[in-house]
């Protein structure tokens, strides 16, 4: 299959996953239910320490150059947004230096991540998938903080981290459209992504998920 078409193929699999979500349907998930902008930015402080350490050492496994710089400029943006959101948590009250993201482990979706050994399978799951999830939740996230009268935060993802991996996102396409070539590359990125969004906290209430990409065209 031309791997344009492929790729869109899975963007509109996920779009139809994403569009039966509720509208703050992944902050109750990935917070059991416990939504609070504090609650709700550290658990970013953790995607974002995961997503980095991931691309981290995604980057010198990678033969091409273009891999190379998909996953060290995205290691480099997230590591920015941790900071920024450990300095938003000080301004209101937390101590930041105190708390400790890995804590409690690393989640599901990392260790996962962390196995796969091909290129075109880290490209599909990291930037393409995850980022795509995070573009959906940070939308939510954005909305929640305008509704409980947190405009700072809410200018905060609006204005640079939501760009940004939107950014991360489109790269990771414009990856797999390049590279996704042959059936064989086709089926281990579809398998990424759908793996991906099987495991995902922030998608884990979505009754029958499991089965929403299992047409995938993957030859
Ligand atoms: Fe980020
Ligand atoms: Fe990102």
């Amino acid at each position: 299959m031309d791997p344009r078409d492929f790729v869109q193929g899975l963007v509109d699999e996920m779009e139809a996953l994403f569009s039966r979500l509720g509208e703050d349907a992944i902050l109750a998930a990935e917070s059991g239910g416990n939504v609070e902008v504090p609650t709700l930015l550290k658990l970013a402080l953790q995607s974002e320490l995961e997503a980095a350490e991931l691309a981290g050492s995604w980057m010198p496994q990678t033969h091409d150059v273009e891999g190379k710089m998909l996953f060290a400029l995205q290691c480099g943006d997230e590591m920015r947004h941790y900071r920024l959101i450990a300095d938003r948590l000080a301004e209101l009250g937390h101590d930041v230096e105190a708390f400790d993201p890995a804590a409690e482990g690393y989640s599901p979706l990392y260790h996962y991540l962390r196995g796969l050994r091909s290129t075109i399978e880290r490209a599909a799951a990291g930037p393409f998938t995850c980022e795509a999830i995070a573009r959906v939740r940070n939308r939510q996230f954005i909305a929640f903080c305008r509704s409980v009268g947190d405009e700072e935060t809410a200018l905060l993802y609006e204005d640079v981290i939501q760009p940004e991996e939107v950014h991360h996102h489109e790269e990771g396409r414009r990856y797999l459209e390049r590279h996704a070539t042959t059936p064989e590359a086709q089926e281990a990125a579809a398998a990424a992504v759908r793996t991906t969004l099987a495991i995902a906290d922030e998608l884990k209430d979505l009754a029958g998920k499991s089965t929403g990409l299992e047409t995938l065209p993957v030859s």
